[in-house]
């Protein structure tokens, strides 16, 4: 019996160090790594392929992905990374915007940032050494109270598809949801948006009433035509963490929201399922 176990875990092990290796080398394409989950951040590489795979679909050649929250610049390279891979799977360009203050986290404002957590100074930025190392992803630098005020009229961005909130502090995020409300032509008719802070552990304790999930909550409160809405299909498959802090951003009165995009003729025959019973 022990031998057996023994042998599981080896096994397991041996498919780990694999795919760590192949994830190192990229033996495998974008599109298969993103099947076989072996990608180092599955959840910016899922919102980021179907973005564009809508933006396909909706006759757009080109789109913006934002990650609020850049601090070191380890994700903004993996946008870089992934982006390039889905313009060549999917032939849609992909322009990259990163907001950090570069300072690292403002002081927490009151028991919704979360102090137990969070301290000012956190996660500083050494912005001269991310610039070099960056390839075409835009660094917005300065508060977000700031740069949210003039981001859409300075750099007029393509149709946005997906965003990653990453600014931990609900006072921050906040804000950046509160962009959602500029002009509709600024996003696709669903965005797909990840949000880092929204799970966490025993110190953390993420919950409806403070932090990122407070900002999502009064959001949705406030506004009727565009709500932050959880991705059931997602949340059905399997225990992934990364899928519980998926949300779609639903633009209804957006002018393409209701453009079909599904297989062109569908029938039902008695012999055949719809395909939500597999
Ligand atoms: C956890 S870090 C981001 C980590 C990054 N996404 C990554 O994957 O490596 C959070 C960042 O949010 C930034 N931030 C938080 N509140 C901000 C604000 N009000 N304005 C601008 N940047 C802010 C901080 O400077 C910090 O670098």
């Amino acid at each position: 019996m022990k031998n057996i176990f023994k042998y599981i875990n080896k096994n397991q092990l041996l498919e780990k160090i694999k795919n760590k290796f192949r994830r190192k080398r990229k033996l495998d394409s974008f599109d298969i790594r993103m099947e076989k989950q072996s990608l180092e951040r599955m959840q910016y590489g899922y919102i980021c392929f179907n973005a564009a795979k809508l933006a396909k679909k909706l006759g757009h050649k080109r789109i913006s992905v934002i990650e609020y929250g850049v601090a070191g610049g380890r994700g903004l390279l993996i946008l870089e990374e992934y982006v390039s891979e889905i313009k060549k799977i999917l032939g849609i360009e992909i322009d990259i915007y990163g907001f950090d203050s570069s300072k690292g986290l403002p002081k927490p404002v009151d028991y919704r940032d979360l102090p137990y957590h969070w301290k000012e100074g956190f996660f500083n930025m050494d912005e001269n050494y991310l610039r070099s190392k960056l390839k075409f992803a835009n660094l917005v630098i300065g508060d977000i109270e700031l740069t949210s005020k003039t981001f859409f009229s300075k750099y007029k961005p393509a149709p946005i598809g997906a965003i990653i909130h990453d600014f931990d502090l609900y006072s921050s995020t906040k804000i950046a949801l509160s962009m959602l409300k500029e002009d509709q032509k600024y996003f696709l008719p669903r965005v797909y948006c990840y949000f880092d802070d929204t799970i966490g552990g025993e110190i953390e304790l993420f919950n409806d009433y403070t932090g990122e999930r407070l900002a999502i909550n009064e959001f949705n409160s406030s506004n009727d035509d565009i709500k932050l809405a959880i991705p059931y299909h997602l949340v059905a498959k399997g225990n992934v963490q990364w899928h519980h802090q998926i949300w779609i951003c639903h633009f209804f009165k957006h002018q393409q929201y209701n453009t079909f995009i599904d297989k062109p003729d569908q029938q039902l025959t008695i012999n055949s399922l719809p395909r939500w019973h597999f």
